[in-house]
């Protein structure tokens, strides 16, 4: 074990062991629960919401404000301690609430994580929140581009070891950039979660950039949720055309916040004349059942032989892995994209998973683009920390036009 252990993850291994003396006398590298006797919020000891078991139902007791946590400790020396000033809440935090993808969302923070222990391991109390803007207060010594004091926005992955709906947060230099500087705080985290999905979306998987999308014609299915917003703007600054699917009360909505050139009811029955074919479907609509979202759905909208794509948000990858276990889920799901690009194939066609991926040179970009006002966050409803459970509810009810955010400082 020791050969395969180099002199930098010494160094960090032996600082994370006396940052860990001075915080976490005992016990592994985890949340400690509030002392709830003594009540006393010391310096090493933050405010943070944190899930206490896995549920359908959030409650107080599923849900709860730990007001006595510690303080997360730098882990690496790219990380950085961020004073978390406002964030918000994702489809992906309602979903982990219940516990979805924890199979290999755990495994995937372990492997991120080598300080602990494996078999004793366990994510809960969890901290949930994607989103975050924030100041830096600490950096690790190999962060060069921020200092103390900067600004910065960012969003973390679901298998990072904490979440933001909390006073802070480590985060590695890769998951932010400094805020736009146009852009209020409170504001700021309406956009990197979903802003970085759909570049993954349109721009990593689907290969589009501001060089080739001009003219190309694209179909974003689900343009009134906080992925397909913003990815239809992506798109407008690149100069494509873009045709957009949500419900009828959500039309006005679309066309004036993100300048679809179409946008078109997803319950309207003349939806596949209507539409025409496309270039790059997306589908950026909320995980369910719907029988237009499964792939054939997309792909009937593609171009025939001109390499067109159809890439979904709604991979089968984590409910395979929680209900088959991490082997034969990731088999059964490697199995499922096999046989879609396979059958895809025959019209020249092709199907695309794509996934949420920390890209910070794809924030500086957005960041600049908000700048440029060709970005703006939407936002529906702002609410404080003391509120989370509200926002979970907002969550839970669907149907949202534009984002929830959170208020923590
Ligand atoms: N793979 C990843 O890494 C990743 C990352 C981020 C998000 N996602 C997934 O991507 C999806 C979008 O995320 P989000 O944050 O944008 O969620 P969101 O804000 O809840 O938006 C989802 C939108 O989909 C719309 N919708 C529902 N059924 C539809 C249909 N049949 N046709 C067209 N639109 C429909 C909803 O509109 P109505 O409410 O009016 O029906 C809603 O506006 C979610 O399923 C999310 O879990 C995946």
């Amino acid at each position: 074990m020791l050969s395969i252990v180099n002199k930098t993850m010494l160094a960090n291994i032996k600082h994370i062991v006396s940052r860990h003396q001075q915080c976490w006398p005992t016990g592994p590298l985890r949340y400690v629960v509030s002392d709830t006797a003594t009540n006393s919020v010391t310096e090493s000891a933050m405010n943070c919401w944190q899930l206490n078991a896995y549920s359908k139902t959030l409650n107080d007791t599923t849900l709860s404000l730990n007001i006595n946590c510690h303080k997360p400790i730098i882990q690496k020396p790219t990380e950085m301690l961020v004073r978390v000033m406002s964030s918000s809440v994702n489809p992906i935090d309602l979903a982990m609430s219940s516990g979805y993808g924890r199979s290999l969302l755990d495994v995937l923070q372990m492997t991120t994580d080598y300080g602990v222990d494996a078999i004793t391991y366990d994510r809960l109390p969890l901290i949930l929140g994607r989103d975050f803007c924030g100041q830096v207060v600490e950096c690790g010594h190999q962060v060069v581009q921020y200092k103390v004091g900067d600004m910065v926005w960012g969003a973390l992955p679901p298998f990072w070891r904490s979440g933001t709906l909390s006073q802070f947060i480590v985060a590695d230099q890769s998951h932010l950039c400094l805020k736009p500087s146009n852009l209020s705080v409170i504001d700021s985290s309406a956009i990197p979660y979903v802003g970085l999905t759909a570049w993954a979306a349109l721009h990593t998987i689907g290969g589009l950039n501001q060089l080739n999308a001009r003219n190309k014609r694209v179909l974003i299915l689900g343009g009134s949720g906080g992925v397909g917003s913003f990815a239809i703007q992506l798109l407008k600054t690149w100069g494509a055309h873009v045709t957009t699917t949500c419900a009828a009360d959500a039309i006005d909505f679309v066309v004036s916040n993100t300048g679809a050139d179409e946008c078109v009811d997803y319950n309207s029955n003349d939806l596949i004349g209507y539409l025409g074919t496309f270039d790059l479907v997306l589908n950026a609509a909320s995980i369910g059942q719907h029988r237009d979202l499964k792939p054939e759905f997309g792909v009937k909208y593609l171009r025939k032989w001109k390499s067109a794509k159809y890439v979904t948000l709604s991979t089968p990858l984590l409910n395979n892995t929680d209900q088959f276990g991490l082997i034969i889920g990731s088999g059964l799901s490697a199995f499922t994209a096999i046989k879609q690009t396979m059958e895809s194939c025959i019209d020249g066609h092709s199907v695309r998973w794509a996934y949420f991926w920390p890209n910070p040179c794809a924030l500086k970009t957005i960041t600049k683009l908000v700048e440029k006002n060709h970005i703006k966050a939407i936002i529906e409803n702002k609410i404080s920390f003391s509120d989370i459970p509200l926002a979970f509810n907002r969550l839970a009810r669907g149907h949202a036009r534009g984002k929830t955010v959170i208020e923590i400082e």
